[in-house]
């Protein structure tokens, strides 16, 4: 089986989540193919780890790699979020989130995710949704589809874009990358066109993000999953870009500053990779993890 994905800030994560209690669980929000639930079961003979992931097909994958830990492994096909309502008060010792997608997606998944692989318009994580990356490209109203492209994509260009999509699709259905791509290309100025990243790489993000409501399930998963949380135990965020940190960011600092906080926060600022890691993984470059103990 080939794995794509390289584990961000393994390190860091070992150092600051060390489980202490007997029979310890850690909850992989965001389990992948497993890299981080891999470093943690090889180097931890007692832990469990419950990998959660909404994608069957990556989940396939973790499965797999984690036969041989046996028992140790539970793989949960479920969004985190919901998974956390579900479970019950202080049993975890340990929680990850990684947010957003892994590199499977881009490589592999033949989904969409990559602007640059003329696949189909899909992007769901979970394929039984109802909704696409092509219903939102080809169903959203104008004014709805520059909305989500400026709040999801930080586009300055959303509404020059979000026309020519429009205008597009009056003529011929938008059903590929490609297409997509195209379009966005197209629309913008000239100078934008020729930056270090293509010009739709941040519709592409939005329209992801809107497909699979990325950012609205942050907030009250972490919450649900602070009340999870054993007291001494530790939960580690890692996000990727502003919109995916700020909510967690306010989160722990409104929660830390009650009157008789439920937690400490580890990291005042957040850790963010070695030179070394962004030489060897330069997708890391730009994430960020933050970790809380809670102690109450
Ligand atoms: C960045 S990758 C995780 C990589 C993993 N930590 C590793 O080291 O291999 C994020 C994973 O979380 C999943 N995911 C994203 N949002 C999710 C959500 N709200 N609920 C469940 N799974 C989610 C994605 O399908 C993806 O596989």
């Amino acid at each position: 089986m080939n794995y794509v994905h390289t584990s961000i800030m393994p390190n860091e994560l070992l150092a600051h989540l060390v489980p202490h209690s007997a029979d310890p669980i850690m909850v992989d929000a965001t389990c992948g193919e497993g890299g981080h639930t891999h470093l943690f079961l090889s180097t931890y003979p007692d832990l469990k780890v419950i990998g959660v992931d909404r994608d069957r097909e990556i989940q396939e994958k973790a499965r797999i790699r984690m036969e041989k830990f046996g028992f140790r492994f539970e793989a949960v096909n479920a969004w985190f979020d919901e998974f956390f309502k579900e479970a019950e008060d202080a049993s975890f010792d340990l929680i990850l989130f990684d947010l957003g997608i892994s590199m499977f997606h881009f490589d592999e998944s033949q989904r969409g995710f990559s602007l640059r692989k003329g696949e189909p318009l899909d992007m769901r994580l979970n394929s039984d949704d109802a909704i696409s990356a092509f219903d939102v490209v080809n169903r959203y109203d104008e004014k709805k589809l520059a909305d989500v492209i400026y709040a999801y994509g930080e586009e300055r260009y959303s509404r020059r874009i979000a026309r020519a999509i429009v205008q597009q699709r009056k003529t011929k259905t938008i059903a590929t990358t490609d297409d997509l791509a195209s379009i966005v290309y197209k629309s913008v100025p000239p100078a934008y066109r020729y930056q270090k990243i293509h010009p739709a790489t941040r519709t592409f993000q939005a329209i992801r993000i809107e497909v699979n409501h990325e950012l609205d399930r942050i907030e009250p998963a972490i919450t649900e999953a602070l009340r999870t949380l054993k007291v001494g135990g530790r939960l580690a965020v890692i996000t990727f870009h502003s919109l995916e940190d700020r909510p967690v960011k306010w989160l722990f600092k409104n929660l830390a500053q009650e009157d008789r906080p439920m937690l400490n926060i580890l990291t005042k600022k957040p850790l963010t990779p070695s030179e070394e890691e962004i030489a060897s993984n330069p997708a890391s470059r730009s994430s960020k993890l933050r970790i809380v103990e809670k102690v109450r």
